[in-house]
């Protein structure tokens, strides 16, 4: 009967339930931010008179052993201690005596665990935006030399317009430019202090909430404790961020899936990130970004549990909420590990700028160049010069060329209005410099773009 709820209790737990509910052999991740909580709030408690100064000195010493324990591997983390929070006030108090009962005074699990959650998922966001720049860098290394080079722009993966590989990076550096926000923006709404609301509906003692606050780095107190203790929108955030930022993520390694295969030829990915084949010698594949894109469904698996959990909950706290933490924990171990091998493989690719521009030379990728001429040289109206134009490209197929390769007898031929400077406006270097617009792909309009993602990763 060593539990420290057993005061009701006439029988002992049964072992089956101790295995059943106890969450301290995933929640001890949690010991740092557990045992810096409780500094802050012992450390309030005597400043408030609620402790003397030796009680204080004897729970701070007390404190700082277990953490030391915990991280020489002495610790022992017992089922039968339920979670983190009880396994090491139980330590404490074997270590220090009576002084370690009276820490949990105007404090509950409730609150404690709380505090400890979220302390712990405000600084996983940060840490993520620091990978997620790093990220970040590593792409515009590869953008930057590539402002010039083709590559074949495509919407229902078919040709449509050259563009330069620089810009369609460009397009996923503008993703993680937004995910960084996201996470930035969680972080800021949710550095608020859940410490003092105690069960659920704060405490007759008299303590100091802003003075906890303030020593465990919160911008300020939360307004509604009955809300605090039942809150897990923090996790939630964190987990919708990361899932968001997976999918970018997995967009980017489908396209480097594809962009590896013969048949594309864009990159090859470096010995050193691919994996070869148990049977077929010749094989070197791209584990690397098939394996991102396969971790996202697993992101997304926490994101959906976790909102789940929540949604039949009454106020305020109930042990569903227990369930909040291991999707936590693996999505964010997800994330750092994705984001890392990532730029590494990225870092590391070979672009083969030579095929990508190869590849624009299919697929009729000048054809709205052609209609664009039309509108604006021989003031047809836009739908006509579609039409004209598709005659064009059938012309191309029929002489199984690339409309930029077409002769203009042909284009004569197809209407009379059309004159000889239009086969400038069908060389594939001139239509992707064209697209002058604000975000446009031209190399100018490229090299802006990723000026303004230095800016941003400098700021
Ligand atoms: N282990 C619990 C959790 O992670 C801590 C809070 C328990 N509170 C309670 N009243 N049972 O959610």
């Amino acid at each position: 009967m060593d539990k420290m709820w057993s005061g009701r209790f006439l029988a002992s737990a049964s072992n089956l339930l101790d295995e059943f509910n106890a969450s301290i052999m995933f929640d001890r991740k949690l010991y740092q931010e557990d045992i810096e909580g409780s500094l802050a709030h012992a450390a309030m408690l005597a400043k408030q008179g609620i402790l003397t100064k030796e009680e204080l000195t004897q729970i701070t010493d007390g404190l700082n052993q277990v953490k030391a324990e915990i991280e020489s591997g002495e610790f022992e983390w017992n089922i039968s201690d339920e979670d983190l929070h009880m396994g090491i006030e139980k330590r404490l108090t074997a270590i220090i005596g009576d002084a370690g009962k009276k820490l949990h005074t105007a404090r509950s699990r409730n609150d404690q665990v709380a505090v400890d959650f979220r302390r712990f998922v405000l600084k996983r966001n940060l840490e993520i935006v620091d990978a997620l720049k790093l990220l970040m860098k590593e792409i515009l290394v590869v953008a930057d030399k590539h402002t010039e080079t083709l590559i074949p722009g495509m919407t229902h993966l078919q040709h449509a317009q050259p563009t330069n590989f620089g810009f369609h990076l460009g397009a996923y550096l503008s993703m993680f430019k937004r995910d960084i926000a996201r996470f930035e923006d969680s972080y800021k709404r949710n550095n608020v202090s859940p410490l003092g609301c105690a069960a659920l509906a704060g405490t007759p003692h008299n303590i100091d909430r802003n003075m906890t606050a303030e020593l465990l780095g919160f911008d300020s107190v939360s307004t509604n404790c009955l809300d605090t203790v039942s809150d897990r929108d923090f996790a939630l955030e964190i987990l919708f961020n990361i899932s968001t930022m997976m999918m970018h993520i997995s967009r980017l390694s489908e396209e480097l899936v594809m962009w590896s295969s013969y048949e594309f030829s864009f990159v090859e990915l470096s010995d050193e990130y691919s994996t070869g084949s148990s049977i077929m010698p010749q094989k070197k594949n791209p584990d690397v970004p098939e394996l991102l894109r396969g971790k996202t469904g697993r992101v997304y698996g926490s994101l959906m549990g976790l909102l789940t959990v929540m949604k039949g909950l009454p106020l305020a706290y109930n042990k569903d909420t227990q369930e909040d933490k291991e999707g936590v924990f693996d999505s964010v171990e997800t994330a750092l590990i994705s984001l890392e091998i990532l730029k590494e493989a990225i870092k590391t690719m070979e672009v083969k700028a030579h095929n990508m521009e190869a590849a624009c030379s299919v697929g009729h990728l000048a054809a709205t160049d052609l209609a664009d001429y039309l509108v604006e040289k021989c003031d047809i109206p836009f739908r006509e010069a579609h039409f004209i134009t598709g005659r064009a490209v059938a012309k191309s197929e029929e002489l199984k060329i690339d409309l930029s390769d077409i002769e203009f007898k042909y284009l004569k031929e197809i209407d009379s209005r059309i004159s000889e400077d239009v086969l400038d406006f069908l060389v594939l270097r001139t239509s992707m410099n064209a697209r002058t617009s604000e975000g446009g792909t031209s190399t100018a309009r490229t090299k802006e773009q990723l000026e303004s993602f230095k800016t941003f990763l400098q700021g």
